[in-house]
């Protein structure tokens, strides 16, 4: 499995690798020994585009010198370009899109047994992706930390964006299956558990406008707050994270239940994309600069210790030198923990590309990202600094990429940190730190505790004969 995108693509290929375990298979250690490669693909900026096709070109070899391989290409991509795929690299075996995840096997086997298949839906069906739960059929990477799907697709239409004409209308997945698998997972012992979706604030509306129709008395309204409480209450879950917010949509309510449940973390990502009011408008973000900060005042004024991210896009068509000084002065208003910042790439279908007398030149945009970076990293510095001398509850996940004597994990405010320890401490660990240094990408620290072990049963593959 190859995986290019977000979380939610990540969690996507652990759902098809789960089915492709169930069906008889076995997770190969490197490309060389695969007889099936699956690439799960993104198409939010061009250059995504540019790496899948780049991939694809070097598996050709491979196929050659082994015609028994099966390629397959799921995933936004897919779903954006369908046969354009197969036009472009014949020797992809298999084409399935973001409607169809649960297809994987089977397309797999039809396409050994009758050749190629491309098999683009148009829409999520509601049952398919009930009958398809996050907790039963994933082959998890980790095993004390989880992803649940609590929503596909997205109903906004920010000018900029494909995710909607890939991922298609927002569906929220039903409440009582969701808390339902939080058990299930800590039964298995995951202690950490991240909600996604592309507008988590919404989640559940939908839900709600279908009992009404069907004649019931409830109010139509979001559920987010309270998938928060009850994920949050699940005995054994002891961190939930969530993306995406919108910041249009954030209400006090979800910020009572981050507070008031002591199982969600104190982060927050919310993401600006802009600072000028005029270009939100031309997003259609449906909210000023001034209202983004009243809310991330808001949430810090609830939260205490909160951490909060962004996304920030430079370039949006039309963007200004005063447009982008107003991104530059909210930026440092908002005073971010995280950013990611991207340059502005035109999307085949969005309201944006079409904008393209009004694209901006890239050495102006290169230049405005450089200082965006300015701000944002000050602010990273900052956030990180005054964590020095502070005792931070971290959950471990692993030795640290550069010496193995060093742990690495999180702190509830999503800060990586090195730390000396005494003794190897195994992925999910509790423990504290204390908190020694500083810098761009990370906190170090030296171990004080060791609070609670994992207890995480090891999972034996089980394939079926
Ligand atoms: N649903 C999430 C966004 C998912 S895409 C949300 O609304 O927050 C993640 C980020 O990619 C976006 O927040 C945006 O900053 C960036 N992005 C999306 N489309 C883009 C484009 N065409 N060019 C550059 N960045 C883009
Ligand atoms: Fe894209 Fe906007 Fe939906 Fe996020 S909220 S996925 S940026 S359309
Ligand atoms: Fe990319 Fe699709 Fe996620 S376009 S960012 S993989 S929703």
């Amino acid at each position: 499995m190859r995986t290019y995108g977000c979380q939610m693509n990540e969690h996507d290929s652990e759902r098809i690798a789960g089915l492709l375990e169930a069906d008889g298979m076995e997770a190969a250690s490197s490309m060389d020994e695969a007889d099936v490669i699956v690439l799960n693909t993104c198409c939010i900026r061009e250059n995504a585009d540019n790496k899948l096709y780049a991939h694809l070109g070097d598996l050709k070899a491979r196929k050659a010198d082994n015609p028994d391989l099966q390629i397959a290409v799921a995933g936004c991509l897919a779903q954006k370009d369908r046969d354009l795929i197969r036009e472009k690299a014949r020797h992809v075996d298999v084409v399935f899109g973001t409607h169809n995840v649960h297809r994987a096997a089977d397309l797999l086997a039809e396409a050994r047994a009758r050749g190629p298949i491309v098999e683009i839906l148009e829409e999520t069906v509601r049952e398919d992706m009930e009958s398809f739960p996050t907790s039963l059929q994933a082959r998890r990477e980790s095993d004390y930390a989880a992803w649940m799907t609590i929503q596909v697709g997205c109903d906004n239409n920010c000018a900029f964006c494909i995710v909607p004409a890939v991922r298609g209308p927002e569906i929220s997945r039903n409440f009582d299956t969701l808390v339902a698998e939080a058990e299930d997972l800590a039964r298995q012992g995951v202690t950490e558990i991240t909600l996604l979706g592309q507008n988590v604030n919404s989640y559940g509306r939908d839900l709600q406008l279908a009992r009404r129709q069907a004649g019931e008395d409830v109010r139509v309204r979001p559920m987010f707050a309270d998938l928060l409480r009850s994920v949050g209450a699940v005995d054994g879950i002891r961190r939930v994270w969530y993306t995406s917010p919108h910041p249009k949509d954030l209400r006090e309510d979800v910020l009572a239940a981050m507070v008031e449940t002591n199982a969600v973390c104190e982060q927050l990502h919310f993401p600006l994309q802009s600072g000028s009011d005029r270009v939100l408008a031309l997003m259609h973000r449906g909210y000023t600069a001034e209202r983004f900060l009243e809310k991330v005042h808001m949430a810090r004024a609830t939260i205490p210790d909160l951490a909060v991210s962004t996304d920030i896009i430079v370039g949006f068509p039309g963007e200004t030198e005063d447009d982008f000084a107003a991104t530059l002065e909210v930026a440092a208003a908002a005073e971010f923990d995280n950013a990611f910042t991207f340059v502005y790439s035109p999307r085949p279908g969005t309201e944006a590309a079409q904008m393209v007398d009004q694209f901006v030149d890239p050495e102006l945009v290169k230049d405005r990202f450089a200082r965006l970076r300015v701000v944002i990293e000050r602010s990273i510095r900052q956030k990180h600094a005054a964590r020095v001398g502070r005792t931070e509850e971290i959950v471990v996940f692993g030795p640290s990429k550069r010496d193995p004597e060093v742990m690495s994990g999180r702190t509830r405010q999503h800060k990586l940190v090195h730390f000396a320890s005494d003794q190897p401490l195994k992925p999910g660990t509790l423990a504290t730190a204390v908190i020694t240094g500083s810098g761009m990408q990370y906190l170090k620290g030296d171990l004080v505790e060791v609070l609670a072990r994992p207890t995480h049963k090891k999972r034996i593959p089980v394939v079926s004969v």
